[in-house]
């Protein structure tokens, strides 16, 4: 081999070299998840260290530019291609990898010259079952790509021939309707039921509607806004991580008056409002077509749409540099998603295959309500907060229910649930002790990733925990739902029922963190999110086209019912001894151990575990996260997140820490714990347009002054 032709001087350095990397290789043996959970931005040494391979890995924090509307297209970036299989690749450790060499026969080491010739043979013998057993996993991992190949292939081809859509606006095909805003007559065009992509998996569920205030075609202003500078609204209707529907406008909603969309229009929004694929949908051949990413594919692919038909002047009204997103709940993390990963590359390969418009997905601002996101974090940031709670009140995964004013709860005030929320019962189960004892540790688990966030405050304090779950970040959580009661108190709430409040002279001065949990309860079982039995709704979500259900939390994998993987910190364990025993191995003992370490291996490799873990690069593009401070991303400059004073569907800790690192990297951010609100959304729709029409107005101000400092610049230039 290659080695054999150095000459002794480059093999003694090779040879340390190589037994460095051995023994590194020792060490990493174990974590075949580094796959599922590597980020594309990791390095290779970050790719191979186990401290990388955990549920707990944030991507290197760095300053954000600014968004920046001159930024080049994705589609002519490099990219990626799908991987439909969501292939869990285990981690190739040095120690078994073919070619390397083998320490003692190509690279012999000088204690090794004076072995005896049985010692030799011996060694002889044994290099020769290695390699014959690296040959035999090398054929094994071949022959299970080329079974994956052909699955993905069917998949392929079973939907090679659907159908092609134009993605061309027609601005000729509309109809126009007229209706009650909270007394005021609205009269708006309706583009209705346009697929956005040119290859859709489901038409049904890629389709958008677009309304016009009718005044813009007439050359009309409302709210100061006009055709060029109206700003574009564009609701999801996702819930549950299911289907969303086109957010129609409506006189009637949940909070009384016109909802969201209909308001929109009153104030002089164009409204843009996708359906979206989500979790159940399945195609009639079978395959599974909503799993994420799907719908955050679908709703960029509504973005590029909109930008792709209004830059040519096929859509006759709306600002594509004031696109504002708005969802609740799953439907909130996804406008959380869709706000925090504008162009991102990560994406482009799925929008490609959709048939998705060339153009930038990038929008102005996103609003979230009650944000189902950081998926992959959210049962530590859940026993965080509801450790405590003895009880929880959840009757099962996320199912379609219908949509109740005032369903069932064990809190009085929390009414209301969106539809596709978990079903909530009216009578606590009780959380046995083994699962008090998993809540522990994911509460500590929290500490670890939360201070590896590196949060900071307003005055630059670091938001972090001590492992009893203490610490700065936690009185920042309080002072919110502090800071949601003083609201209260301020706009004549009565607040004295509130066991946890306590209120001095008209001040909300202190919250019993205990009480709160005994107040609002516990909704969710342990673990919240990555069941151990695989029935979440998340579970569901995280699925492939082929596997309905699967993992996407390294813990819950280790946990889980439907497999039995190695534990982390065991495996790491077991690898650290064995490369302590390697070391002080005979060169004979040396092989035998690689030969054995080899074998176990084999057995190990037998476990298929991306049969029962998502993909990682799918988990990233579900948390917006993990895109936020990302150079190559253009997040959008402007966020306004809420969630309920009695929300238990996921805990403060989660809208929290995305916020503080949008402020952190320079984003605005309007975030606030709103009194009163359970899991819901929606129901603030007039501070809501005041928000939206503010920083829309500030905008245009600046782009305004901009241009004329332009104007003027051109013209003293020519002077
Ligand atoms: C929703 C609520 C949940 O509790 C959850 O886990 C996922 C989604 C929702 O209302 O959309």
């Amino acid at each position: 081999m290659l080695l054999n032709i150095c000459n002794s001087k480059t093999k003694k350095v090779l040879a340390a070299a190589v037994f460095a990397s051995l023994l590194q290789g020792v060490v990493i043996a174990t974590p075949v998840f580094a796959e599922a959970v590597a980020t594309s931005e990791t390095t290779a040494s970050q790719e191979t260290s186990t401290s990388e391979a955990t549920v707990t890995q944030v991507p290197k924090q760095s300053k954000a530019k600014a968004a920046d509307n001159t930024v080049a297209l994705p589609d002519t970036t490099e990219q990626n291609e799908i991987d439909h299989s969501a292939e869990f690749k285990p981690v190739q450790n040095e120690f078994l990898k073919e070619g390397e060499g083998i320490p003692g026969s190509e690279v012999p080491y000088q204690n090794e010259r004076s072995l005896s010739n049985e010692e030799w043979k011996a060694i002889d013998s044994l290099e020769k079952d290695i390699r014959i057993l690296q040959r035999e996993r090398e054929e094994f991992f071949k022959n299970r790509a080329k079974e994956k190949e052909e699955k993905e292939k069917a998949f392929t081809n079973a939907f090679k021939n659907r159908q092609e859509y134009s993605i061309v606006f027609n601005p000729d095909d509309y109809s126009t309707k007229t209706m009650d805003a909270n007394g005021e007559p609205v009269t708006f065009r309706a583009y209705e039921h346009l697929v956005y992509v040119k290859k859709p998996y489901d038409p049904e569920s890629q389709m958008l509607s677009i309304f016009i205030p009718e005044a813009y075609l007439k050359g009309g202003t409302i709210n100061g806004f006009t055709a060029e500078t109206a700003p574009i609204f564009m609701p999801n209707g996702v819930g549950g991580y299911m289907p969303g529907q086109i957010v129609e406008p409506r006189e009637e909603s949940r909070h009384g008056g016109a909802n969201a969309a209909l308001y929109a229009l009153s104030n002089g929004y164009v409204v843009v409002s996708p359906a979206i694929r989500g979790r159940s949908l399945k195609h009639e051949n079978g395959y599974e077509t909503g799993k994420a990413p799907a719908l955050i594919v679908d709703y960029k692919a509504a973005v590029r749409f909109v930008r792709f038909n209004r830059k040519a002047g096929r859509i006759p009204a709306g600002d594509t540099e004031k696109i504002i997103s708005s969802g609740t709940s799953a439907g909130g993390a996804l406008s959380a998603l869709l706000g925090a990963t504008g162009n991102a590359k990560d994406y482009v390969p799925y929008l490609k295959e959709a048939g998705a418009a060339k153009e930038r997905d990038d929008i102005f601002a996103s609003m979230a309500y009650c944000p189902i996101t950081n998926l992959e974090n959210a049962d530590m940031a859940y026993e965080w907060m509801f450790h405590n709670a003895n009880e929880y009140y959840n009757a099962g995964p996320a199912r379609r229910v219908p949509p109740t004013a005032n369903s069932a709860s064990p809190v009085g005030a929390v009414q209301d649930r969106p539809a596709n929320a978990p079903v909530e019962a009216a009578k606590g189960t009780a959380i046995t002790p083994e699962q008090k004892e998993i809540s522990a540790e994911l509460k500590e688990k929290f500490t670890e990733y939360l201070n590896d966030l590196n949060l900071r405050d307003s005055l630059g304090n670091r938001l972090n925990l001590a492992p009893d779950g203490y610490g700065l970040f936690r009185e920042y959580i309080e002072s919110l739902y502090l800071e949601a009661a003083q609201n209260a108190i301020d706009t004549g709430e009565d607040v004295s029922k509130t066991s946890w409040l306590t209120v001095s002279d008209g001040t909300a001065v202190h919250m019993d963190f205990d009480k709160y949990v005994a107040t609002v309860k516990r909704l969710k079982g342990v673990p919240a999110f990555d069941a151990f039995d695989m029935t979440s709704g998340e579970n569901n979500e995280f699925g492939t086209y082929d596997i309905p259900n699967k993992h996407f939390t390294r813990y819950a994998l280790e946990h889980s019912q439907l497999v039995t993987v190695p534990k982390e910190e065991e495996e790491k364990e077991i690898a650290e001894e064995k490369a302590r025993q390697y070391n002080l191995a005979s060169p004979v003992e040396k092989r035998q151990l690689r030969k054995a370490n080899l074998e176990e291996q084999m057995e190990k490799d037998k476990l298929d575990l991306s049969q029962y873990m998502a993909n990682g690069r799918v988990i990233k593009m579900m948390n917006p996260m993990r895109y936020i401070g990302n150079p190559d991303v253009q997040t959008a400059p402007h966020w306004r997140i809420r969630h309920g004073v009695l929300d238990r569907d996921t805990a403060l800790a989660i809208p929290a820490m995305l916020a503080v690192k949008l402020k952190n990297n320079d984003k605005a951010v309007d975030f606030k714990v709103a009194w009163g609100y359970g899991h819901a959304g929606d129901y603030d729709l007039p501070e809501l347009f005041a928000w939206t029409d503010r920083i829309c107005k500030i905008k245009d101000k600046a782009d305004a002054i901009l241009k004329e400092e332009q104007k003027k610049a051109k013209a003293k230039e020519q002077e």
